[in-house]
């Protein structure tokens, strides 16, 4: 970051002198004003619940333009990544900042599929579970557990355990969702198989069985893997926030991601796929389109607690640009399994259509995000439902990743440690 011309300064109304605060650039995007020594200097902290105001690192990663609704991962805009490359080149940009050559994609392939099996006794570990637990409960504790059986890249202050711990990761992780569904239908693990493409590959695991193979539909697997990398990373949102905490107390990557896959998991961040696909059915099975006016005015009564899921954005007040490319998908997608007249597509395009035309969305800025579509295109896939923010944690590890490693290179990485407003009891003596 660089410093920047301006200072700004913090005056008070009543005769404290006031103080002067640093202001930095960055390469784009809003400056910041620099107020780490505010306590020492004014023995006062600032308050910002739910960080609407704070940037809490530095990080060349990704960047979000939320009025204008662009997405950069590393510089690239989402639009062109989604277009020109698949999820193994995306990850291996958000890891290593640059695009890879021919022969570094193929290591990185290579590398990254080699890692895919996992310790066969992750097995019998699985079998704790209920075979009903939701697929999200199963992923927090199997991603948990991998420190367990990789305690060999836990040293986070060398620089080969947090690659390698990073690789098993981003391999792992479709072999254990794909786990968490079969041990959910009482079906036997189908292994990884290294001749096919990483998001092939995950749709083998899936849905082959020991006695049928599974034919990977090319239509299929480049949606998937745009699912993957429209998912990949995004900025210091609630869940990556969540592994940089985490792992700044220097814990192992294991514990850190799964903290992140926890978080991931609320309705108001990964869960929305899966609660924007429950209320597109449940509204299907009330009459559908002819009742989305209906719906609407309840999303509208603050006093019904009812949102319009996969709608409103913490930092798109315009178009989720993930969003645009996951409709082109979903129509792609719908085409291709002869599903062009899905019902809960049409429902999803009309509630679409009246919400960006009624002053309530309009006025607050709220556009559909990234999940208002991938829910219908998962379901077309044959993902359930339970699965969809499983997915979501699947795609968004190697962001989380990338992020705790990027925090943990910074020369001035701390421990989190927020403060408070304290406004609970002043000191007291128990009389008995
Ligand atoms: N339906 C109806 N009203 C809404 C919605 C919605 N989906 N989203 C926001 N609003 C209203 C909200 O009631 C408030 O109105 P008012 O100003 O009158 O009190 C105003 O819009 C601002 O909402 P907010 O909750 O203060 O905004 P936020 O930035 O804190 O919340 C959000 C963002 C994503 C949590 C919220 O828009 C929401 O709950 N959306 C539905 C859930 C969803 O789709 N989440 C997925 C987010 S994208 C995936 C990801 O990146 O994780």
């Amino acid at each position: 970051m660089q410093l920047s011309d301006k200072k700004a300064t913090l005056s008070f109304s009543d005769d404290s002198a006031s103080v002067e605060f640093p202001v930095y650039q960055g390469t784009i995007g809003p400056d910041v004003i620099d107020i780490r020594k505010l306590y020492g200097q004014t023995g006062m902290f600032t308050y910002d619940p739910g960080f609407l105001a704070t940037a809490s690192c530095e990080s060349a990663i990704t960047y979000i333009d939320g009025d204008k609704g662009q997405l950069l991962y590393r510089g690239y805009p989402i639009e062109q990544l989604a277009e020109n490359c698949d999820f193994m080149d995306v990850s291996y940009l958000i890891l290593n900042g640059e695009l890879p050559d021919a022969n570094q994609k193929q290591d990185f392939d290579s590398l990254v599929t080699h890692h895919t099996m996992v310790h066969e006794q992750l097995q019998l570990f699985m079998r704790g579970f209920r075979r009903d637990a939701h697929p999200m409960a199963v992923l927090t504790g199997l991603v948990g557990a991998l420190s367990a059986f990789y305690h060999d890249s836990t040293d986070i202050t060398n620089a080969r355990h947090r690659e390698i711990s990073a690789i098993r990761l981003i391999a792992k992780m479709p072999t254990l969702v794909a786990m968490a569904y079969k041990y959910n239908q009482g079906q036997p693990y189908i292994y990884p198989r290294n001749d096919l493409s990483y998001t092939g590959n995950f749709l083998r695991m899936m849905f082959a069985t020991p006695c049928e193979d599974y034919q990977v539909n090319e239509v299929v697997e480049r949606a998937l893997d745009r699912i993957f990398i429209l998912h990949a990373d995004h900025e210091q949102n609630a869940s990556t926030s969540t592994v940089r905490l985490c792992g700044s107390s220097g814990t192992n990557p294991f514990a850190a991601i799964a903290s992140g896959v926890a978080c991931l998991w609320g309705p108001a961040h990964g869960g929305a796929n899966e609660a924007c696909l429950q209320m597109l059915e449940q509204l299907q099975a009330e009459g559908g389109v002819a009742k989305v006016g209906e719906f609407m005015e309840k999303v509208k009564d603050k006093s019904s607690g009812v949102r319009l899921m996969g709608f409103g954005h913490r930092v798109y007040k315009n178009y989720d640009p993930r969003a645009k490319l996951m409709q082109a998908t979903c129509k792609e997608v719908l085409t291709a399994l002869g599903l062009e007249n899905d019902p809960l597509f049409k429902l999803a395009m009309e509630l679409e259509r009246i919400a960006l035309e009624d002053p309530y969305f309009v006025d607050r800025k709220l556009y559909p995000n990234v999940d208002f579509y991938s829910g219908i295109v998962q379901r077309a896939i044959g993902i359930p439902t339970s699965l969809f923010t499983a997915i979501f944690a699947l795609a968004r590890t190697v962001g989380w990743i990338a992020q705790w490693d990027e925090m943990l290179s910074d020369p001035e990485y701390k421990i989190g440690r927020p403060r408070q407003l304290y406004t609970g009891a002043a000191v007291r003596d128990i009389k008995r």
